[in-house]
């Protein structure tokens, strides 16, 4: 997949700014604050629909004082080296979030998920090792959902029974009820831990033998899935857990168990990653994640996505650059850093300077 052009208007710190890729490496300098990862989150907006920064209202996007934003890009899938498609959206909030791909207006956010496959390596992404078991479910989802046909469904059934069955909990009546929910939490949770489990085997495959080359070192790394319910493909089981768990529920007005309280174990060496690694294992970790979603992207839908890397060399080793120099031959990358002396690692790369959100192509 190639992003072709880009358009954006009131976007961020961007009046009005337009953008032509290369379809190999295109490199985003300037000093700090100036606009580079707003362009990064701009062109990945055409991924989710939102904003890739964690907490970010909508309307925090629209540049200070205007009452919307645009963003307009043109994509291209390269199969037997012809474009099959052409992707244009428009989003704005003057009415309404409105996308339109070829003309057409997009009637779910959902319709888009799968479209435009980008992935996003950002220098605080090292919490999806570190954080809250949240990070990690989230990670998953997302891709899945992306690249999963009918996830992101089950998904929103699963959290609006979950909703539901919170708000009977919270008014500790209709007690009644908790059972019928609870056989719906069976019916759409069972499904999604057996999806994440089959993705999660899939996923640490990938992941391990790419960080063995990125650290060219012994350490094994392994990702492990850890389902709330263990046994939650035995209705019996689940059902059970549910029980036993429904008195502390109704005195917490919430609901503790189901795969929305899922982790993934993230081991190496034998030991939890989370507490052992040090601050370059864990890049490598997360880059070694990255790379295994673009490997995991080309081998089911044939194509690279878009690779779109914040600041990412001042994060690592020489070494690690080298691997990772390596690995992005072949795709399309916008990389954002923050001085030039990189330079002379990209030969054919395409530059552009940010300031003060003007893009100026070099
Ligand atoms: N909605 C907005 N409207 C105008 N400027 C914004 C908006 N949101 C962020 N900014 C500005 O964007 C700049 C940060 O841009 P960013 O892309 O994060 O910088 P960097 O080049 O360091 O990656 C800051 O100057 C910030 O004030
Ligand atoms: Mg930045």
């Amino acid at each position: 997949m190639l992003i072709k052009n880009l358009r954006m208007e009131n976007f961020r710190n961007f009046d009005f700014e337009s953008v032509e890729f290369s379809e190999n490496v295109n490199i985003f300098y300037g000093k700090n604050g100036q606009g580079k990862t707003n362009l990064l989150e701009a062109v990945n907006y055409f991924t989710n629909g939102k904003s890739c920064r964690n907490n970010m209202k909508e309307k925090d996007v629209v540049k200070f004082g205007k009452e919307n934003f645009s963003l307009a890009a043109e994509f291209e899938l390269k199969k037997e080296g012809k474009s099959t498609r052409n992707v244009y959206e428009k989003i704005d909030f003057k009415s309404k979030k409105s996308i339109y791909i070829n003309g057409q207006p997009v009637e779910k956010l959902s319709d888009i998920l799968g479209l435009i496959d980008t992935v996003l390596f950002m220098p605080n992404d090292i919490a999806y090792v570190t954080g809250a078991p949240a990070n990690r479910r989230n990670y998953i989802d997302s891709f899945l959902s992306k690249n999963r046909p009918g996830y992101f469904k089950l998904l929103a059934s699963y959290i609006y029974v979950i909703k539901q069955k919170n708000n009977i909990l919270k008014e500790k009546k209709n007690k009644e009820q908790l059972d019928i929910y609870n056989e719906k939490l069976f019916e759409y949770g069972s499904k999604i831990c057996e999806i994440r489990e089959n993705f999660i085997k899939v996923f640490s495959e990938y992941v391990r033998k790419i960080y063995s080359d990125i650290s060219e070192s012994n350490e094994n790394l392994e990702f492990i899935y850890k389902p709330c319910i263990d046994k939650y493909f035995d209705k019996d089981e689940f059902m059970k857990v549910l029980e036993e768990n429904k008195e502390k529920e109704i005195i917490f007005g919430s609901s503790h168990k189901g795969p929305h309280r899922d982790d993934v174990s993230i081991i190496m060496s034998g030991k939890p990653a989370k507490f052992f690694a040090s601050q370059g294992q864990l890049r490598s970790i997360v880059l070694a994640m990255k790379i295994a979603e673009a490997e995991i992207i080309k081998d089911t839908k044939g194509e690279y996505p878009i690779m779109l890397l914040d600041d990412v060399f001042s994060e690592l080793d020489s070494q690690r650059r080298e691997f990772l120099l390596k690995n992005l031959s072949g795709k399309q990358v916008i990389i954002t850093i923050t001085n030039a002396d990189i330079s002379k690692n990209f030969a054919d790369a395409k530059y552009f300077e940010i300031e003060k959100g003007k893009i100026i192509k070099k």
